[in-house]
């Protein structure tokens, strides 16, 4: 178990040096200020598991850190110190919410008393959700959910409930922002998880070679199936199929791939026989497909089918209160992976990557984290190491639909073209269309190939 970390927010200097005392003495990690600007400040970059509050200070009041505080950061437990003078103000902050009063004076056991059940509590509505997930990772050293925003936290807690059930889930979120993290998580907590996870990129796969892909061939069902392969649904037999960006693939393709999930059974490309799976299939996409079943690009009957329970990631700006963790967490292990002397993010750096808006997600900020200890000669990360909002490629809306699914459509003419060393005819049987349609293709993608 971690050690707690304690923010006492106090004006009365002695009042402040004695709590913090006797917390250090009990084992805790604690911090102590003298006004509500500071603690302000300081939750903001850093989590604190308890918060001990007096109401009365000069400046920014407690009550008013108290409402930021709840509004933030729902999981930290406030303790209320109340005096004689603050009947009304305890009042009001009992409204807001909080763990506990602690009336002056009070004893050294009373204080440690409040914060032990404190702690407590909080563990306790966390062992549900990620302190679970989080352990088991770290047996295993595997990627993990980081993140302690209620958000995050309802997502892990959906996943655990979700995970050691057999149904079909669907993930949306905007890039970046851990889709496939969750689906491993997902198949990680299941009982599926001495099976495969076999991930089918969708905005990879081209029309023609689709039902090879995912259901394999048999050898010589076409020109140049010169084996028997197995297709994605059967590697995950057992285990899960990840069917990542589902809504890159064309209305034909969806027909298809409804029929398999709905029967769990596949028919090998060449061969006349079914064949039953064992796949739990969890999707995911960026996209709205609702938008896209309005504009008859997706199907309504394959969403159903796709979505019996939807796992929605908010966007890393809805809640930044996971971004110095996260931040952290990326930090520390690429500054191991790289081998680099840096030891620290600065405040002001870790300030700039607070109020930043994340467009491409955890990814872009770990891709942040990485550049700035690439660039980074000195002991502790600052402002200038960080270049934000100049990745290539995070541009906010991902409207520009079907730009990837070309792409990659022109990238497999590209390498089936290449393997036949340029023989149209044989190109155009393996990806299975005709010659004049890969003529159009060629030169919709400007692609000259001579044969
Ligand atoms: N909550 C999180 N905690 C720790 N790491 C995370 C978290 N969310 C995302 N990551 C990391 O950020 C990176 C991007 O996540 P992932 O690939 O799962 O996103 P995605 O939603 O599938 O993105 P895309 O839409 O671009 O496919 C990965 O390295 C992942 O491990
Ligand atoms: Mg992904």
């Amino acid at each position: 178990m971690t050690v707690a970390n304690i923010l006492i927010v106090d004006d009365d200097e002695s009042m402040r040096i004695a709590c913090a005392q006797t917390l250090e003495e009990a084992g805790y990690r604690v911090q102590a200020v003298d006004n509500g600007y500071t603690a302000l400040e300081k939750i903001n970059r850093e989590s604190f598991d308890v918060v001990l509050l007096d109401l009365k200070m000069p400046g920014i009041s407690g009550i008013e850190v108290l409402k930021t505080l709840k509004q933030r950061e729902r999981g930290v437990a406030v303790i209320v110190i109340t005096g004689y003078a603050t009947i009304d103000l305890a009042v009001q902050a009992g409204r807001l919410g909080v763990s506990d009063f602690l009336s002056k004076p009070f004893t050294p056991e009373e204080l440690i008393s409040a914060v032990e059940k404190s702690v407590n509590a909080k563990r306790h509505e966390l062992e549900d959700s990620c302190i679970g997930i989080a352990l088991e990772a770290q047996q295993n050293s595997v990627d993990v959910i980081v993140g302690q925003s209620e958000a995050i936290r309802k997502v892990m807690l959906l996943i655990k409930q979700v995970a050691p059930m057999d149904s079909t889930v669907l993930i949306t979120g905007e890039t970046g922002s851990g889709k496939e993290l969750a689906a491993r998580t997902l198949h990680r907590l299941s009982r599926r998880r001495d099976q495969p996870f076999v991930v089918v990129d969708c905005g990879s796969l081209v029309e023609s070679l689709f039902e090879s892909e995912l259901f394999g061939h048999t050898k010589g069902s076409f020109t140049g199936a010169t084996d028997t392969t197995k297709g994605k649904f059967e590697m995950a037999h057992g285990g899960t199929l990840f069917l990542d960006e589902i809504a890159n693939i064309s209305i034909n393709m969806q027909a298809r791939l409804l029929r398999v999930v709905q029967e769990q059974e596949i028919f090998k490309v060449g061969s006349p026989l079914t064949k039953k799976v064992d796949v739990r299939i969890i999707s995911a996409t960026n996209r709205d497909l609702l938008k896209e079943i309005s504009m008859n690009t997706f199907r309504l009957d394959l969403y159903y089918r796709l979505n019996v329970v939807q796992i929605h990631i908010p966007p890393l700006r809805e809640r930044a209160e996971d971004i110095p963790l996260l931040a952290e967490y990326f930090f520390k292990r690429l500054r191991k992976t790289m081998k680099k002397r840096v030891s620290r993010i600065s405040d002001q750096a870790m300030g700039l990557l607070r109020t930043y808006d994340w467009p491409g997600n955890a990814r872009e900020l770990k891709n942040v984290i990485e550049r700035a200890i690439v660039v980074c000669e000195a002991d502790e990360l600052g402002p200038e190491h960080l270049l934000l909002g100049e990745t290539p490629g995070f541009a906010r809306s991902p409207e520009t639909g079907g730009g990837s699914l070309a792409d990659s459509e022109k990238n497999e003419i590209l390498r089936v073209l290449k393997e036949c060393k340029g023989n149209k005819t044989l190109a155009a049987n393996i990806l299975g269309i005709n010659r004049k349609t890969l003529r159009e293709k060629l030169q919709k993608y400007s692609i000259s190939f001579d044969e």
